[in-house]
């Protein structure tokens, strides 16, 4: 069934578990993720970022986000990530996804705050939730951009806070977008004082590559939403490839097998890293 994100991270909150919200790009991979959800009865978000629709249609993709929720039998909230214009964040409230990420990262913690502000004000006239980030998280959501990791200040994370009402916040804790060069260190100090200090789920992006002890520990501290996006892409197209060694691809129909079961694989394993199963 279509839920609120809020209603998914205060359960994990309650329960000490993360939820893992995993980018698609097309139908095979949302079949993925929901066989992974259903089979392990977890709660779960899927999530497509303003820069990957050059490839995959808001229009197109947006409803079928949408109406495979709407058919699950598991709770599963649709999230639009990485929002960045006011256009892809109404046109995706419009769709009825139930939840918005607006990233004004890049913006002066002013600026952020006001343009947040207004993006709440929209989402809230469609009974939607918004999530908003501070400080910057590394790399960028298309590989397009290599931006250097700027940690979030606790202070600022408290007056943001309290200043917009956000339901989830992202932080920058040493994570990146894409695959890390070398294994990340998080700062687990920052996160921890980020978590004593404020009430608002956190959301940790860039979880490509992070170890699955820190996930663990993530989650133990603040972090209710696991933003998983390259180690799909990277699982589905490593799946295809093998079967095609194996000679187990005999046509149309057999690849397309080949990219669900991508995508369920890399669900299934991060489902049971962060904590999820059973939590439907
Ligand atoms: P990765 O591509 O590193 O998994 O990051 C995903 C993400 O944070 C999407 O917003």
């Amino acid at each position: 069934m279509l839920v609120n994100m809020r209603d998914l991270l205060a359960d994990a909150q309650e329960g000490n578990y993360a939820v893992g919200s995993f980018s698609i790009a097309n139908m095979e991979m949302v079949l993925g993720v929901l066989k992974a959800a259903k089979e392990l009865n977890a709660p779960v978000i899927l999530q497509i970022a303003e820069v990957r629709l050059k490839q995959s249609p808001l229009e197109l993709i947006g409803p079928l986000m949408v109406a495979a929720a709407e058919n699950a039998d598991i709770p599963v909230a649709v999230h639009f990530d990485h929002g960045k214009t006011f256009e892809k964040i109404s046109q995706a409230l419009d769709l009825g996804f139930t939840s918005v990420m607006f990233d004004g990262s890049h913006l002066p913690l002013e600026e952020n705050i006001a343009q947040t502000k207004k993006v709440i004000a929209a989402a809230r006239e469609y009974g939607a939730d918004v999530e908003a980030e501070i400080g910057c998280v590394g790399g960028s959501e298309d590989g397009s951009q290599d931006i250097a990791i700027n940690c979030t200040k606790p202070e600022d994370a408290v007056r943001f806070e309290s200043e917009t009402g956000v339901d989830a916040l992202a932080v920058a804790i040493g994570n990146a977008h894409g695959n890390y060069k070398q294994t990340p260190k998080l700062r687990f100090d920052i996160l921890e004082e980020i978590d004593k200090s404020t009430d608002v789920p956190l959301v940790l992006h860039g979880g490509t590559g992070i170890t699955p002890d820190d996930f663990v520990r993530c989650s133990h501290t603040g972090i209710k939403k696991i933003n998983i996006a390259t180690a799909t892409f990277d699982m589905v197209e490593n799946t295809v490839c093998r079967c095609y060694n194996e000679n187990s691809i005999k046509g149309y129909y057999d690849l397309q097998a080949a990219e669900v079961e991508g995508a369920y694989q890399n669900a299934k394993k991060h489902i049971l890293i962060f904590g999820t199963e059973n939590k439907a």
